[in-house]
């Protein structure tokens, strides 16, 4: 047994903005963590779909001890070897000419949203400043961020918000229609809407933003902090539905654990955030960028991405199984190893209780909201850990329907 803190410090010491579980990890390898009693844990989390290669993965351990040895950080009054070979790589990788770096999804888009701005200010004057989000959208903490999302939850205490920005339903074409026009600058949207429940949107629904965002000059960002790097079986979701956004936001499984985020766009709109007109200390940092390409190489290849294809078929005609034995779940859905799994009506809100039975049973996992199931784990999990993970799965499902 480790001695160490316990998690009683936590609400001694931590501001309380988070319930963590009662047990502390303290190691991981691949998909198996470890917590301070040495119980292990399969993985179907992934830190919030970050740890796309698992934990300690070899090569992205050699990636920042080889880094650590020569440069750890320098300043953006410098450029760095690895973040101008990780600029690079995603370039050659994706639709953009270009990329700003950070360290967090939530900047990322804030960037993104400050892009928009600033192009519709310096191209069509300071009424083009109109922002369209989604009902039940998560893009991050920030107060711009926070006010682009559309869970009134995460903004409302924190008023004044920013203003100039309109909600509509996702996937409503129509309502979306009804409010994109002249004076819009930006639409923001995930390609699934991950903290809203794991929604894909459908093809048509993106499309349409694109036509419309074509039509009133528009920038079209997808943030792609958690649908990316290959979390669907594509590098970028967009690539999965083929319609091509103006600024695409990356971060979470960019690092593989280790924070980063990226803008990318084209150079239309590169230009606009000219020399000291946006930035951040850290953006960039030589650790982040080094840890960063190693991921990148590693997921950018058609058999690893083929690879999280296969595990999504396993994960789903697994869970299709236990919902014919336990008919708990209305829809399984989702796109590679972003997978959701949302229960009838008759459990709704039990999401959260499910996933501290399945915990005691040796398994995490994630919810979306009070009625999702959520499984984001490592893209390379292997499918031994799959099975074992969902055989403890449906131990807690049975548990839990004797509780009931
Ligand atoms: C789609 C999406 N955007 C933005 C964010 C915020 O990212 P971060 O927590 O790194 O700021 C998240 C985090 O869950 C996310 O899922």
């Amino acid at each position: 047994m480790t001695e160490g803190p316990t998690r009683t410090d936590f609400d001694q010491y931590m501001i309380p903005t988070y319930a963590p579980a009662s047990f502390i990890p303290v190691k991981g390898k691949g998909s198996v963590i470890v917590d301070q009693q040495g119980k292990e844990y399969i993985d179907f989390a992934g830190g919030i779909a970050v740890n796309a290669l698992g934990h300690a993965n070899e090569k992205l351990k050699q990636a920042l001890n080889e880094q650590a040895e020569s440069l750890w950080h320098i300043g953006n009054g410098y450029t760095n070897e690895p973040v101008l070979k990780l600029a690079k790589q995603l370039v050659e990788s994706t639709f953009a000419d270009k990329a700003f770096f950070c360290n967090s999804g939530a900047e990322a888009n804030e960037a993104a949203l400050k892009l928009a701005r600033k192009y519709g200010h310096d191209n069509h004057g300071a009424a083009k400043n109109e922002i369209v989000a989604f009902t039940n959208a998560f893009h991050g903490r920030t107060l711009f961020t926070v006010s682009a999302g559309g869970q009134p939850k995460y903004s409302q205490d924190f008023a004044p918000l920013p203003g100039g920005i309109k909600h509509v339903g996702f996937n409503d074409l129509e309502a979306a229609k009804a409010v994109i026009g002249a004076n819009t600058c930006a639409v923001i949207v995930e390609p699934i809407q991950g903290e809203g429940g794991v929604v894909p949107a459908d093809r048509a629904f993106l499309q349409g933003l694109r036509d419309l965002c074509d039509q009133h000059d528009a920038l079209l960002i997808f943030d792609e902090v958690q649908t990316g790097v290959g979390r669907t079986g594509q590098l970028y979701a967009y690539m999965h539905y083929a319609v091509q956004p103006d600024v695409l936001c990356t971060a979470k499984a960019l690092g593989g654990g280790f924070p980063i985020g990226a803008v990318l766009t084209t150079d239309k709109f590169a230009s606009t955030l000219s020399v000291g007109t946006h930035g951040t200390t850290y953006g960039g940092n030589p650790l982040a960028a080094a840890v960063g390409n190693a991921v990148l190489t590693e997921i950018n290849q058609p058999v690893f991405l083929q690879g999280v294809q296969d595990r999504h078929n396993l994960y789903v005609s697994r869970l299709n199984e236990i919902n014919e034995k336990f008919e708990l779940f209305k829809e399984i859905r989702g796109l590679g190893l972003l997978i959701g799994c949302e229960l009838t009506a008759e459990h709704s809100g039990q999401a959260k209780l499910i996933s501290n039975l399945a915990a005691q049973q040796g398994v995490i996992f994630l919810i979306a909201g009070p009625d999702v199931i959520r499984f984001a784990p490592a893209l390379n999990i292997p499918e031994q850990d799959i099975e074992t993970g969902l055989a403890r799965f449906t131990a807690a499902l049975e548990i839990y329907l004797r509780k009931e």
